[in-house]
């Protein structure tokens, strides 16, 4: 573990870079303690997180790290937009008041050699599609838990199966921490915000809005009374296939709380679709709750 001291004083926002810093700054902080983790490249989204940390907790602590661990392809880890000074403008304007933005070495320290692999939730859907990549979100946010010892977390919905994930870790592992799920934030034409969505050229920037479109539409036929999932999936497919830029990766309706595709939507289901535009790769969802 590094012990390097590079704690900066901000009147409001403290940036801590080491595992030292970060537990002797908790030491002196109020409780309850709110935690937002992120890969940085800081949006609309995450403001809201952090607004919600703050507004529900008396210290709030966000965590800036692009996890290698969780990432599939060597080039989607080297690409992923970063802007450290943005970022840290953002956490100062909303008033967080710890900032962790550790090395990687800080993180996974020489012999490190665990990870926490959770089962079933984690199976499908992302899961399927990107081998290991929620082995290492849950490693690195059961370390962040440990670290930090929040006493709430939070994380946006866009990333459902994420919080259905990193509850289930929380959970078996006993940790203490609550994981809060908060709603997705919008662009105005639809399109969810993602760290991603820097990455889309304008024409494909154009196109990506086709995955709310398809998400209402699945949704507009449940209004119509649809109750079998295949004709809710196809209408989801319907409307991406319309848009030629859009390659699908998957369209689901599944169980809300074990993501196992229905054949019938009778309990909280959520629709949920990914889609590449080019070499970016988008994710969305929208949950159905028949009560
Ligand atoms: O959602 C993210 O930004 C990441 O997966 C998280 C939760 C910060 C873990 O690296």
């Amino acid at each position: 573990m590094g012990s390097r001291s590079t704690a900066t004083s901000d009147p409001l926002t403290r940036v801590l870079r080491t595992r030292r810093e970060l537990r002797a700054a908790l030491a002196d902080s109020r409780r309850p303690v709110g935690l937002v983790p992120t890969m940085g490249w800081l949006h609309e989204g995450h403001r809201s997180l952090f607004a919600r940390a703050r507004a529900e907790n008396a210290s709030s602590v966000a965590t800036i790290f692009v996890n290698p661990r969780q990432f599939n392809e060597a080039a989607d880890y080297t690409q992923y937009p970063r802007n450290e000074a943005r970022d840290l403008t953002m956490c100062r304007d909303e008033g967080v008041d710890l900032v962790f933005a550790p090395s990687v070495d800080e993180v996974y320290p020489t012999g490190f050699d665990t990870i926490v692999h959770v089962g079933a939730v984690g199976r499908p859907l992302e899961g399927a599609a990107r081998p290991g990549h929620f082995d290492g979100v849950a490693t690195v946010v059961a370390i962040l838990f440990g670290l930090v010892k929040a006493d709430r977390a939070y994380f946006g919905q866009k990333d459902a199966q994420q919080v259905m994930v990193i509850r289930q870790m929380a959970g078996d592992l006993a940790i203490p921490t609550e994981v809060v799920a908060c709603p997705t934030i919008r662009e105005p034409d639809g399109l969810a915000l993602s760290s991603r969505n820097v990455h889309l050229s304008s024409e494909e920037r154009a196109a990506a809005p086709v995955i709310h479109r398809a998400l209402m539409a699945g949704r507009a036929a449940w209004d119509r009374a649809e109750r079998s999932a295949d004709p809710i999936r196809s209408a989801m497919r319907s409307v991406l296939s319309e848009e030629p830029l859009a390659v699908v990766d998957y369209v689901s309706a599944a169980d809300a709380s074990t993501l196992a595709e229905l054949d019938r939507l009778s309990t909280p289901a959520l629709l949920s679709v990914a889609v590449r535009f080019g070499s970016t790769r988008l994710i969305d969802n929208e949950l159905i709750d028949p009560s």
